[in-house]
This record gives structure tokens, C-alpha cells and sequence, in this order.
């Protein structure tokens, strides 16, 4: 199947009807069984290894020269110390100097239930503390308001588990967790933001984990406690799916990147084990402001990018964006991983390539803190020659933004 069949799902994929109607028919169940190759890749991506922090690059202060891969400028990265445990499909959220980070998975059979805290003034990971034991564990909405983070539904378990509805909110003062009500139905990935004095969840997959959710929804919240007692709908965003940054910056409302599509659990496994299925990343920007009824379409990214939910930071009136997934290699069909820094200039409303990253990474959570653009965990690529991804990674680095 070449590029061309792919956009052609993803075409269906954008309107909710089409999707039921081509579903209905057979032809998109065919075009989507499992692609065997896809999954064994998945499972070699994601499969149990031993730990090999004793063997890692750790080098706290050096400075690191990259080839140049394509035509884009240089970034010189720092390594930083190491997150305690490998992380993909973690959530994170940065207030002040500290970065903290959440869930994801240790491999593709074995999810984290804690959170690791880095200070961005000290450059260590110190604290460590548990989430709720009914919280999911990847494929999370998160937003903070300087003190409260608002953690909102996600998959529970590992491998292609199913999702939760359920909501919670972190003191990071006194770390102490609460309940918000559950959102009308789970989501995995949905763009999450606080936005007006309300939480706001949009798109995401469905309960089969792949089908696009168009829904958005919001409650009002204040110090960490809804003011409602349901969610409200709100305008559904004009495309669905998973993986997106979400940022607000001056009163307007940014979705940003994601994909249609994902793996989801092999029918009748036991395991809920993952199965390749397929998926169309694309770049689009939308954004939301004025009486928020209609959404705007901005310029797309440079290129189609996904898996970058946490891989953003605000920074004079720019967004950018670290690391993620592009479009599938079309002969091959293997997933590629993007190694590039993106610079979303909310005044001109133009992108920038900002320079090469030590690698190919998705997944990323980012910080930014005293000029510096920090990065850490995700899962990377096989090396400079082979885009492809391979091994969940805890590796944190930074560089400086001028
Ligand atoms: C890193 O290097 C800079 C400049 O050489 C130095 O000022 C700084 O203290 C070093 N930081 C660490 C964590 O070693
Ligand atoms: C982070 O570390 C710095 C340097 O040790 C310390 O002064 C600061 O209080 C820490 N931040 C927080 C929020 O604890
Ligand atoms: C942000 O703006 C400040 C003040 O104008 C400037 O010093 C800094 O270099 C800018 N940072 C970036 C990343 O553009």
C-alpha cells in the first residue's frame, strides 16, 4: 500500500459518517487487519529488556556536535541527568522550576503508577511520589494552573488496555490528590488545557482506542475543585485523534499536530495486546478564541507530526515543539520518529525549523526554564541511519534557546 491509499483513509477518516458508512461496508476492516510486520516491530519496540542505566552516556555537561542530517541548523545539547526509570507515552507538566512527571510505560507489558520530580534549578530528579491507584497510566490529559494539575481519563494498564473516565486533581503543595467528575465517555490522548476558568478535553480516541473522537467538552474549575457537576459540550474540533499539543497563550486556544488512527487490542486477546492498525499523523493547527463558536485553521507544521502532547513550551509568544512521529515510511511501513526542534511564532503565524536533536525521539517531555529547552524520556530511534523506533529511553537533555 503506497501513500496514496493511506491519505485516502485519511480523508474518510475525517468525517465521522464516512468512517461508519466505509467501516460498515468491509473494506476499511479490511484495510485494517493487523499488519504482522507492524506488530512485531511493536513488540520488538516495546519488548521486556534488561535495565541498562549502568551502561548510560551520562556525561552532565557535555557539549555535543551532531552530523547534520538534513538541511536544518545545528543545536548544541547538553546531557542532563537521567529520569529514574525509561518512559514512553508519560505525561508532564512543568510549574516553576519543577518538572513533573507522570505515568507511561516501562515496556510495553509493565506501566508506572508514581511520579518523578526534576528541579530545573539543580538539575536532579529528587521527589518521588505514587499516583491514585485508579488513575491511568499513558495516553493522558494534563494541565496545570501553577499549583493544581488536572489529570483527565487515559488508558488503565498496559499493552492496548481499555481507558478510564476518571478524573483527578494533584495538589503539588500538599500533595495531596482529589476526584473530579468523570468525563461523559474515556478518551486516550485527548488535547486537554484550561482555558477561561474551565477544563477543557477535546478530541482523542474512542473506547476502540483508534477511532477519532470529535467531542469536546469543558467544566468549570477553580483551586482544584469543579464548580459543576457535569461537563458541558462544547464546539467539536474539525479533526479528531490522539496526541496533540494543546496550549493556550493569550486567551486563545491552540490544538496543534496529532494523528487519526493507533494501535488497539487484538480482538479476544487476553492481554489486550496491541495490533498495528492504521493511522494518518498530519499537522494541522487549529485554534480557538473570540466568542469560541468556530474554529480557525492556521498554517500546518512544517511536517506531519504526532506524539507530541507533553513535547511543547511556550516561550516568547513562540511554541515549540520537540521530537514526535511523522508519516510512515511509505515503502517500508515502519513508523518514523522526527529528530527536529519546531517554532510556532504566534505573532507572524509562521513555522520554523529550529535545529537537529541529539536523535529521533517521540514521545518527549518538555521544560523550559532560564533560556534553556529541556527534554526527557520517549521512545527513539534505531540510530542516524534508520528513523525507526527502538528503545524507550530515560535520557534527559537541554539546550539553549536564543
Ligand atoms: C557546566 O559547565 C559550565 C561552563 O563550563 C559551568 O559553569 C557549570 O557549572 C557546569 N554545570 C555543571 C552541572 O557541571
Ligand atoms: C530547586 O533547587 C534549588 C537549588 O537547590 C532550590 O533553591 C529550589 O528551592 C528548588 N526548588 C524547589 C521548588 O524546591
Ligand atoms: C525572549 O525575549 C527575551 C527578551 O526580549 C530575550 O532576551 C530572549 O532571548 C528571548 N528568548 C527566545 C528564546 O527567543
Amino acid at each position: 500500500m503506497g501513500k496514496t491509499s493511506v491519505v485516502g483513509v485519511g480523508a474518510k477518516l475525517r468525517g465521522v459518517k464516512y468512517a461508519v458508512v466505509a467501516t460498515c461496508s468491509g473494506l476499511v476492516v479490511a484495510a485494517l487487519l493487523t499488519n504482522f510486520l507492524w506488530a512485531s516491530a511493536y513488540r520488538t519496540l516495546l519488548s521486556k529488556r534488561p535495565q541498562s542505566s549502568s551502561k548510560s552516556v551520562y556525561e552532565s555537561n557535555k557539549s555535543i556536535q551532531l552530523p547534520l542530517e538534513e538541511n536544518s541548523p545545528l543545536l548544541q545539547w547538553q546531557e542532563m541527568a537521567p529520569a529514574p526509570v525509561d518512559r514512553l507515552d508519560g505525561a508532564a507538566l512543568q510549574i516553576g522550576d519543577l518538572f513533573y512527571v507522570f505515568a507511561g510505560y516501562q515496556t510495553i507489558d509493565q506501566v508506572h503508577s508514581h511520579v518523578d520530580v526534576y528541579n530545573l534549578s539543580s538539575n536532579q530528579w529528587g521527589d518521588r511520589f505514587d499516583m491514585p491507584q485508579d488513575m491511568a497510566h499513558s495516553h493522558l490529559g494534563m494541565v496545570s494552573d501553577g499549583r493544581y494539575i488536572y489529570v483527565v481519563t487515559g488508558q488503565y494498564g498496559p499493552q492496548c488496555r481499555g481507558p478510564t473516565a476518571k478524573n483527578f486533581v494533584l495538589d503539588t503543595q500538599t500533595k495531596k490528590w482529589s476526584e473530579l467528575p468523570p468525563l461523559p465517555k474515556p478518551r486516550y490522548a485527548p488535547a486537554t488545557q484550561l482555558w477561561r476558568g474551565r477544563l477543557h478535553v477535546m478530541g482523542g480516541s474512542k473506547e476502540d482506542r483508534w477511532e477519532p473522537g470529535l467531542e469536546h467538552w469543558s467544566i468549570a474549575v477553580s483551586t482544584g475543585k469543579a464548580l459543576e457537576t457535569a461537563w458541558k459540550p462544547e464546539v467539536p474540533i474539525p479533526r479528531g485523534g490522539p496526541h496533540r499539543a494543546c496550549v493556550v497563550v493569550e486567551d486563545r486556544l491552540y490544538v496543534i499536530g496529532g494523528q487519526e488512527g493507533d494501535f488497539k487490542a487484538k480482538p479476544g486477546s487476553p492481554i489486550f495486546k496491541c495490533s498495528r492498525q492504521r493511522e494518518v499523523v498530519f499537522g494541522d493547527v487549529y485554534m480557538l478564541g473570540g466568542d469560541a463558536k468556530e474554529w480557525k485553521t492556521l498554517p500546518s507544521m512544517p511536517k506531519p507530526d504526532s506524539h507530541i502532547e507533553f513535547a511543547w513550551a511556550v516561550v516568547n509568544q513562540s511554541i515549540f515543539i520537540v521530537g514526535g512521529t511523522t508519516e510512515k515510511n511509505p515503502v517500508t511501513k515502519r513508523m518514523v520518529l522526527v529528530g527536529e526542534v519546531f517554532e510556532f511564532n504566534l505573532k507572524t503565524l509562521k513555522w520554523r525549523i529550529v535545529g537537529k536533536m541529539p536523535y529521533r525521539v517521540k514521545t518527549t517531555l518538555v521544560a523550559f526554564w532560564n533560556g534553556w529547552l529541556y527534554f526527557t524520556s520517549g521512545q527513539r530511534d534505531k540510530g542516524p541511519a534508520d528513523p525507526s523506533p527502538k528503545k524507550v529511553v530515560r535520557r534527559t537533555w537541554r539546550t539553549k534557546l536564543s
